[in-house]
């Protein structure tokens, strides 16, 4: 088994923090406590120069309040950056009851997961950048999910009002449960995992 590259450890190790905050709902913390005792394994690297996608430009503007940040906040900032040649981007592309902007103005960044940096089969660890002013498709899928917001930004659960539960907070998915996201007038950015 290969050892896991250190820029991928520093990720995986200041996204646990994030995840773990005592204000989120225990579902969404037992959901990362189980994602992360399976990430003590590692999985298979692959280091490729990847496509990127329009709404990777507003990476940049995202994590730009963490560029001097010593917390986790900016050990995820500075990890996604090392690692932005080589994550696994990839864009959904149904587009029912998106924004029309909603093409262009995102990407999914895996990091761990499958078609990521960390190869494997068992989680999905990574996370959605997207343009201002794009709202993300209502979706759903099996696998259960949280997500911890790096900006401001809202989610919708079911059909229900649109929240925005500010920097480090979030929501948690049931599987298959209806849920969406939107940005406002800056760039979002938020973190995810998945138990698969
Ligand atoms: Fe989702």
């Amino acid at each position: 088994m290969q050892s896991r590259p250190k820029e991928i450890q520093a990720f995986i190790d200041a996204a646990r923090i994030l995840f773990a905050v005592e204000t989120r709902s225990k579902e969404a913390r037992d959901l990362a406590v189980e994602i992360f005792a399976r990430l003590e394994q590692p999985g298979e690297f692959r280091f490729e120069t990847r496509e990127r996608f329009p709404a990777c430009d507003s990476l940049d503007k995202a994590l730009e309040p963490y560029s001097d940040a010593d917390d986790e906040y900016g050990q995820v900032a500075k990890s996604i950056k090392a690692l932005e040649p080589f994550i696994g981007w990839s864009r959904r592309m149904t587009v029912a009851n998106a924004s029309p902007n909603f093409l262009e103005g995102h990407a999914n960044g895996m990091i761990c997961g499958p078609g990521g940096i960390e190869q494997r089969r068992d989680l999905q660890l990574g996370f959605t950048v997207m343009k201002p002013d794009v709202r993300y498709p209502d979706h759903s899928h099996p696998p259960e999910e949280t997500y911890v917001l790096m900006t401001a930004g809202e989610f919708r659960k079911d059909r229900g009002p649109w929240l925005s539960p500010g920097i480090g907070g979030g929501i948690h998915n049931a599987p298959n449960a209806v849920h969406a996201v939107r940005s406002d007038d800056n760039p979002f950015l938020a973190l995810w995992c998945l138990k698969i």
